[in-house]
């Protein structure tokens, strides 16, 4: 089994991003599965509350199960054309301490998607996650792209995904990412 890790960079009800990743859960193959993961119990950084208190619970969770996981997809929202604080507080937790980054983040597949009601797709934060990828040492899958506009029109009151060519589309970006993070996890031995 494929285990892939989702996590939305949106906290609200009704997210576009969220959506997006439920709508992906529905479109992988058997043999793989998209665990759904919340960053909203995720304090601010602050490194005294590190130095003080340690890894706060919900990211020292998280981290574990990325730790086993295959792959992770992340569905940015784009805030002020980069990616929302929320997610980046989040990520930089999720880094804490240095010496325990190798252990999540090392050789991880990953793949970025996003949807906004706006015109561009969340292309410009897209782009903005890449370099802090490669500060991680993630493998970003750059076989395909999903950018995801107009996103108010193509999911229904219930957060379903209703739009044909948006399914289609995000059906192929899925089963590439998916292939990807299966072949990388016999090259690494990462899980
Ligand atoms: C936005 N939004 C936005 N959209 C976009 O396409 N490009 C942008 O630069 C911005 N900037 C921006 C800044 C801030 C502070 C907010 C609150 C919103 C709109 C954004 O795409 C919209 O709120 C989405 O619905 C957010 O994603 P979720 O919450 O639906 O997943």
């Amino acid at each position: 089994m494929t285990r892939i890790i989702g996590i939305s960079g949106s906290l609200r009800r009704g997210s576009f991003n969220t959506h997006l990743l439920r709508a992906a859960q529905a479109l992988l193959p058997a043999d793989a599965e998209l665990v759904i993961e919340s960053i909203a119990d995720i304090p601010l950084y602050n490194f005294d509350e590190e130095t003080q208190h340690g890894i706060p619970t919900a990211v020292a969770a998280l981290k574990d199960k990325i730790a086993h996981a295959d792959g992770l997809l992340i569905s940015t929202p784009e805030y002020n054309n980069s990616m929302p604080g929320v997610l980046k507080n989040a990520i930089d937790w999720l880094s804490r301490p240095g010496d325990d980054m190798p252990r999540i983040f090392d050789d991880l597949p990953v793949a970025i998607i996003g949807a906004t009601p706006g015109t561009f797709g969340t292309l410009l934060a897209q782009n903005a996650w890449l370099p802090v990828l490669r500060t991680l040492g993630m493998r970003h899958w750059s076989g395909g792209r999903l950018v995801v506009p107009g996103a108010a029109h193509i999911f229904d009151d219930n957060g379903v995904l209703t739009d044909d060519a948006a399914r289609n589309r995000l059906r192929k970006f899925v089963l590439g990412f998916v292939a990807f993070a299966r072949q990388q996890s016999t090259v690494t031995g990462r899980t």
